[in-house]
């Protein structure tokens, strides 16, 4: 396993292993990894010759008020996951490889950005856009790996891939969940021990949704209050939003029909907490 921190060398690796015909699978994290990192990257390892991970603290992913100086930082730790992974490459580039002084160029993936998380967390999107359009310059894979976990950010980023016409396949995996339900997230580190117990309420009001649904309820209002209900009744915590969406353009349904997303966001203390389900309903 090489560990490449300069991005010119980055490129060189992977212009390398393209001129002998391999393709190059990636999957772009901040570190901190857990068991939902290795899916991806069992995928990443399964699907292409070459696995290349990224690990950087997006600084301009993270508002003035959020987490980025406490986000847990475990270089050790993740490599000796990515080499029981059997990455190829890490990509572990310094701030100031990513951005030098003076960097003023970003992508903003409009309409789609202030949806959901983006009401609550403003230039999040765009930081993420930026920084994955930014890896897909340096890395140049063929599939790009990405989480269910973070629908949003799928949506986000799939939309700019399309329209800024990047030759890269994008694979979503599924949602990997701890014993409990609760979604792996390297935020779960901030849950104290009563938070941790609340916290599997956010899937197990999904999936109540769920059950709601397969029984016939289709009033968009109605499985929110569900949601709401259950979390509110079973937790201290503060919930951002509970929302009923298409799963393509995140705009609100009032009657549940198609490819629906529910996603939610609620904050537990220090940790805001996300998750969803998707549910096919004819
Ligand atoms: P990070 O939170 O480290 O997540 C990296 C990737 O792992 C994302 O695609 C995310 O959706 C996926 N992931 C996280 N938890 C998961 C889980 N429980 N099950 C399945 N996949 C999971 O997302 C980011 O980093 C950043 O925004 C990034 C895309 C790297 C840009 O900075």
């Amino acid at each position: 396993m090489q560990i490449i921190k300069n991005i010119l060398p980055m490129q060189e690796a992977a212009a390398k292993a393209k001129r002998k015909g391999k393709t190059i699978g990636f999957v772009p994290t901040m570190g901190a990894l857990h068991e939902g990192h290795a899916s991806l990257l069992k995928q990443c390892r399964k699907d292409n010759d070459i696995s290349v991970l990224s690990i950087f603290v997006n600084p301009k992913q993270f508002g003035p008020q959020e987490d980025f100086a406490n986000y847990p930082r475990e270089e050790k730790k993740d490599c000796l996951l990515a080499k029981k992974e059997k990455v190829d490459i890490i990509f572990y580039p310094s701030m100031k490889a990513m951005y030098a002084e003076g960097y003023l160029t970003y992508i903003d993936v409009e309409s789609l950005n202030s949806k959901l998380c983006g009401q609550f967390r403003p230039g999040h999107f765009k930081g993420v856009a930026t920084i994955v359009g930014k890896l897909l310059n340096i890395v140049s894979p063929d599939i790009l790996y990405l989480g269910q976990k973070d629908a949003q950010q799928c949506v986000v980023l799939q939309k700019m891939i399309t329209d800024l016409n990047w030759p890269v396949k994008v694979k979503v995996m599924p949602t990997v969940r701890e014993p409990d339900g609760l979604a792996m997230s390297s935020r779960n580190k901030y849950l104290t021990v009563q938070e941790r117990l609340q916290a599997p309420i956010l899937y197990k009001a999904l999936l109540q949704a769920k059950k709601a649904v397969t029984q016939g309820e289709r009033d968009a209002t109605k499985i929110r209050y569900l949601i709401e209900t259950l979390i509110r009744e079973n937790s201290a915590s503060h919930i951002d939003y509970v929302e009923c969406v298409d799963s393509n353009t995140l705009l609100p349904l009032k009657t549940l029909s198609g490819k629906v997303l529910i996603a939610i966001a609620v904050k537990f203390g220090q940790a805001r907490l996300i998750d969803n389900i998707v549910l096919n309903i004819s």
